[in-house]
């Protein structure tokens, strides 16, 4: 964990999302305000936002917070991609050492993307992304994905 890295609230931010999209249906909405809340609450995230897959091996962007983000990312590009291929949350502590990162800002440090399953399909992914290297954990990856699960239903895509 990087230094500049505060002790992370995670108890309070997943308390305050889990109120605010509590009988929510909408995907769209719920992805809205995760990404609002999470880029508020945390100064090491420098982007926050959802991936949707919305054609097969195809992801395109969804609600966001931060700089410009890229419209479309194949399956078979990215840590996004990755993601989406692996159904599996993954950590990038140097996003320069993974082949294939695709860089929407020049500052991108390191980054965190988590999949979204909807019925145990996926729907989306969550991207995460810090300047700073190193910025994520498993404490991190543990509480965002308590908040899916909370937010989308069963955190399981079989
Ligand atoms: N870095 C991501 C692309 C999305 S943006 O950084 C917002 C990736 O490699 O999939």
């Amino acid at each position: 964990m990087d230094q500049h890295a505060p002790a992370a609230d995670w108890s309070a931010v997943s308390k305050s999302i889990a109120s605010l999209v509590e009988g929510e249906t909408d995907a769209i909405a719920k992805m809205a305000t995760i990404s609002c809340e999470l880029f508020q609450a945390f100064e090491r995230f420098h982007w926050v936002g959802f991936y949707r897959g919305v054609e097969p091996q195809l992801l395109k962007i969804g609600p966001y917070q931060g700089g410009h983000g890229c419209l479309v990312i194949p399956f078979s590009r990215g840590v996004c991609g990755a993601c989406a291929t692996q159904r599996k949350t993954l950590i990038v502590p140097d996003v320069e050492a993974f082949p294939g990162h695709i860089a929407c800002a020049a500052s991108t440090r390191s980054e965190i993307v988590l999949p979204v399953f909807q019925d145990g399909e996926l729907i989306a992914v969550l991207d995460i992304d810090s300047d700073y290297p190193d910025a994520f954990d498993e404490t991190d990856a543990a509480a965002l994905e308590a908040i899916l699960q909370n937010a989308f239903g069963t955190q399981d895509g079989g």
